[in-house]
């Protein structure tokens, strides 16, 4: 199995962009005023979701329950992304032993945006994915007002927002927590996802060395940990390797099982 990018050139990229709160900067070593983007979209295109599932699927058959965490989920767009493949593959009576995702975010207006059940998705955007794959409008229903965001200065403006169908609602629940502090309260037996893309690069070298420790303590072996292109800004593969991670699947080198 190789699960590589679709396409990376893909225009949407920036659903979600807002400015930072200087207070979470400070938090985690974040210089100054410097502008954090959020930016996030449905089925961003750094993994192949499907093949994802797939691989969540096998590799977890012997055990009952996968615990699955979005650390770092800005908007919900990423959660929201694996429920959707699970409410594909997975026959109804199957799915509680993968959902809820639990979905966290330091950033407590992206919370607010997450939890209000909206999201901002452009028309073209779900378009774009109106494929034999996803047909999107399956999942998520226009509403007539846009879902307002606080300091979302790169945003695109919308006029109409949209709402996930119940049934991926209640598959993610969203909450405030900073990705360490979600990490330290793990109680993990081998059978948890965590993703953690595409945020690395905006974390102090401390705290990320410290994320990437705590991973390696509270991990059992099997677990499988995600990360995202964007985050070899940070040389996350090396680092994540030089830990007790390796690479269960060639051609996947931000997909890390714990040794
Ligand atoms: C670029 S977005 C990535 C969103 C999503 N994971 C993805 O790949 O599309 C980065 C997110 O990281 C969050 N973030 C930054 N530092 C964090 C921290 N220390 N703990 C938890 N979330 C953090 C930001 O609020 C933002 O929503």
């Amino acid at each position: 199995m190789n699960i590589l990018p679709i396409d990376s050139s893909n225009i949407n990229f920036k659903t979600c962009a807002r400015r930072y709160s200087p207070k979470n900067i400070k938090q985690q070593g974040i210089f100054g005023e410097s502008i954090i983007r959020t930016s996030t979209n449905i089925f961003r295109e750094d993994i192949d979701w499907l093949e994802f599932t797939d691989f969540i699927v096998h590799h977890f058959l012997p055990k009952a329950n996968v615990n699955i965490h979005s650390l770092a989920c800005s908007d919900g767009s990423e959660p929201y992304s694996l429920a959707i493949c699970f409410l594909k593959k997975i026959p109804k009576t199957g799915l509680n032993k993968y959902l809820p995702i639990e979905a966290s975010d330091i950033d407590s207006e992206m919370i607010k945006t997450a939890k209000s059940g909206r999201l901002n998705l452009a028309d073209f955007e779900l378009d774009y994915y109106d494929n034999s794959k996803f047909i999107m409008r399956d999942f998520f229903k226009q509403q007539s007002d846009a879902l307002v965001i606080d300091n979302d200065k790169l945003g695109i403006n919308p006029t109409h927002s949209y709402e996930p169908i119940s049934e991926l609602k209640k598959s993610v629940k969203f909450h405030v927590g900073d990705m360490l502090g979600e990490l330290n309260n793990l109680k993990d037996e081998g059978n948890s996802v965590i993703m953690c893309r595409n945020v690395f690069p905006y974390l102090s070298k401390t705290y990320s060395d410290n994320i990437l420790q705590t991973l390696d303590n509270k991990l059992k072996s099997g677990s499988i940990v995600v990360t995202g292109s964007f985050d070899e800004r940070a040389d996350i593969i090396n680092r994540m390797l030089s830990f007790n991670f390796f690479n269960p699947i060639n051609g996947s080198p931000n997909i890390f099982q714990k040794k």
